[in-house]
């Protein structure tokens, strides 16, 4: 039986680490979170999140503080690296060791893989990965897995295709290992440069039926779910090697009408560069809008359930 003790004070690393009732009990409290958003609440009231960004964000930073403050809590932030003593020399774990002091929680977005891992290791407050490398992001996931619930009334039974970088993408890698627990066929839709980490693949094969091609017209019309994402140019060594795979999918309104289901949901962790044309947007399978305020709803759900106060 999955409680709130199986939360509680615990870190939020990687979705291999949640099984289907833990990812289940997180989304039903998340739906609880849409009426305590509009109410406001003051269940966090008296703790404090550090919202420590050393990567870019605009969606993902804004919505955790945004939870927090919804949930009755403050919020104290770095934005921007170049402002904070790990541009001294401090080393990541003893930044870790430093804001633990200060605060209750930690969400963290950071460039290095292993980053997650390491900050869990030496934090004594609940540690939370709003992205670690090109490893995971599994938040997103879970606001992603909430926003198909909504969408389609439930998650099993259907088809749902990843298309783009789906080697440097941390919200794919987060996503696939999460669908493992669901009854779900998946298409792996990406060019050969650019196709899943092998060893996520391998960590979900058995539990799961994955397909791996390159051609989304022809895969399309199988779909339920399209998750479009980014080509993640920081990634690339130059720009040269980004230049090659940069066009690799646009989806347009022609496409989605000629290829797509009817009732075909359209998701993007967002943010889009050119990977699906503005002439989808007032589509109603666009959902990439709409997909963001689950943000909300889910980090509310995790913030509270780790500070033990839901
Ligand atoms: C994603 C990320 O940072 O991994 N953005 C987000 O959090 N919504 C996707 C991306 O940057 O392409």
């Amino acid at each position: 039986m999955v409680s709130k003790a199986d939360f509680k004070g615990k870190h939020f690393i990687s979705m291999s680490d949640y099984s289907r009732p833990q990812l289940d009990f997180i989304l039903d409290v998340a739906d609880k979170m849409v009426e305590v958003e509009k109410q406001g609440s003051d269940m966090a009231r008296g703790k404090v999140l550090a919202s420590l960004f050393f990567e870019p964000s605009t969606r993902t930073r804004l919505s955790f503080e945004s939870a927090m403050y919804r949930l009755g809590g403050s919020v104290t932030t770095v934005a921007d690296p170049m402002t904070s003593s790990a541009k001294k020399g401090e080393s990541f774990e003893d930044t870790i060791r430093t804001v633990m002091n200060y605060v209750d929680i930690i969400a963290m977005r950071h460039p290095d893989n292993d980053a997650a891992l390491r900050a869990a290791k030496v934090s004594t407050v609940p540690y939370i990965n709003g992205g670690s490398g090109t490893w995971e992001h599994p938040t997103q996931t879970l606001l992603d897995l909430h926003c198909i619930r909504y969408a389609k009334g439930g998650i099993d039974g259907l088809t749902i295709g990843m298309v783009g970088d789906l080697k440097n993408g941390r919200t794919v890698h987060s996503l696939l290992k999460a669908l493992r627990n669901y009854d779900v066929k998946v298409y792996c839709i990406a060019p050969d440069a650019l196709k899943m980490k092998p060893e996520v693949i391998e960590e979900v094969k058995d539990k799961i039926d994955v397909t791996e091609v390159s051609d989304l017209p022809k895969t399309m019309p199988k779909l339920d779910v399209v998750y479009m994402t980014r080509v993640q140019r920081e990634r690339f060594a130059n720009q040269e090697e980004y230049d090659k795979v940069k066009d690799s999918y646009i989806l347009d309104r022609s496409m989605v009408k000629k290829h797509g289901k009817k009732d075909l949901v359209i998701m993007h962790p967002l943010p889009r560069v050119n990977e699906i044309s503005t002439d989808v947007d007032d589509m109603p399978n666009a959902w990439y809008f709409r997909q963001m305020k689950h943000g909300i709803y889910t980090r509310m759900a995790v913030i509270a359930l780790a500070l033990g106060v839901y």
